[in-house]
């Protein structure tokens, strides 16, 4: 897009200031990029389509996209509609990430990228991941909105007398769902998610986010069976590996992972450790490390899997791994406690304490 201010009359001469974009007739600031764009129709194999643009640093690679599909091939594919970071449509993988694609921009993309050898700098678009190509940039969400639904979305009202006006939420009740409301369900998280990409029975990130916002919200009354549902085997919670990439890759900060953090606490507050197997890796984890600053392996096996001796089956599941070790010299036959246990123990005491609603300088007392 031409940035010529036509109807300057004193063109070159009017000012004298050398950032003037309109001086000497020159287009400040565009620049050719050249795109290459990842193309499937269903079924088919991905091919790599490339087209040049001059562009300028501020165009959002949404803006690229129209401008490529108006201007030089009317078949290419891609979802969206606000053009704002409203309404989700247009993820899209980005140089490799997820993202909307009218949030980034030319300037940011070419950033984070090193200089093209052939001296015009690439972008690369593809699209979402972990769900299948329809066609383009355009993927089937089928799964993300199902795995939604299943966690149940909705506020309940069984146990609410109907008021005759509003269900009421104070500032501070209706301000605990702020973080989560921001979701505008674009699929970037679930389109990244590494636990999602090897367990399809996992249900997203997403999910989880909105079941957290379900749970933080003052008029539902369905808690406890909310977390008994998340709890279940690698489908709820469980299944999440903390990869972190959910969080990377959102575009409204709802840090997905964060949010599912704070179920698996409210679950490990409710639950001992025979209750799974999950959460007693959870607990056996903490109370190790505190005890030696890091993991003693040799008990961890033990006491997650073979339930301290209670669960002979899972005994017995250990007892390949542990020849293997045993037969390279990799079995530890001691344990040293970790060079600053004490303050490692200290501070998962002060996190612990915080957590159960104890004021901060209590926990900077303790020992
Ligand atoms: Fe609506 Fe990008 S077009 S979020």
């Amino acid at each position: 897009m031409s940035l010529l201010r036509t109807s300057c009359v004193d063109r070159g001469s009017c000012c004298t200031d050398i950032s003037c974009r309109y001086l000497d007739n020159q287009d400040i600031g565009s620049m050719q990029v050249c795109f290459k764009i990842i193309r499937q129709s269903q079924n088919t194999t991905p091919t790599l389509q490339t087209y040049t643009l001059d562009v300028e640093e501020g165009n959002t690679i949404l803006d690229c996209l129209n401008r490529i599909k108006w201007e030089q091939d009317g078949s290419l594919a891609f979802r969206k509609n606000c053009r704002n970071t409203i309404c989700g449509s247009c993820g899209m993988r980005i140089n490799g990430r997820s993202a909307l694609a009218c949030k980034e921009n030319v300037g940011s993309e070419l950033a984070k990228l090193p200089k093209s050898e052939s001296g015009i700098p690439e972008i690369t678009v593809a699209p979402m991941g972990n769900m299948p190509v329809i066609k383009d940039l355009v993927v089937d969400m089928q799964s993300f909105w199902d795995n939604l639904e299943a966690v149940d979305p909705y506020v309940s009202t069984g146990a609410r007398v109907i008021p005759e006006r509003e269900f009421l939420q104070s500032p501070e009740e209706r301000s605990q769902l702020d973080q989560m409301g921001n979701c505008i369900l674009c699929g970037a998280c679930y389109s990244d998610c590494n636990a999602r990409e090897v367990n399809p029975d996992f249900v997203g990130p997403h999910a989880l986010a909105k079941a957290q916002r379900m749970l933080a919200d003052s008029r539902d009354a369905t808690t406890e069976n909310r977390l008994e549902e998340y709890n279940q085997g690698t489908q709820g919670v469980w299944g999440c590996t903390r990869c972190y990439m959910c969080n990377t890759v959102c575009p409204m900060e709802v840090q997905p992972m964060d949010q599912i953090g704070k179920i698996k606490q409210q679950i490990l507050d409710r639950k001992d450790d025979q209750s799974s197997r999950q959460v007693r890796h959870r607990k056996v984890l903490i109370d190790l490390v505190k005890q030696g600053g890091w993991i003693d392996e040799r008990k961890f096996g033990l006491q997650v899997v073979g339930n301290s001796f209670r669960d002979i089956q899972g005994l017995i599941s250990l007892g390949p791994l542990g020849l293997r070790m045993l037969v390279r010299g990799k079995f530890p036959l001691g344990f040293e406690p970790s060079e600053g246990a004490i303050e490692v123990r200290s501070l998962i005491e002060a996190v612990q304490n915080f957590e159960s609603g104890e004021s901060q300088e209590n926990v900077a007392s303790k020992p």
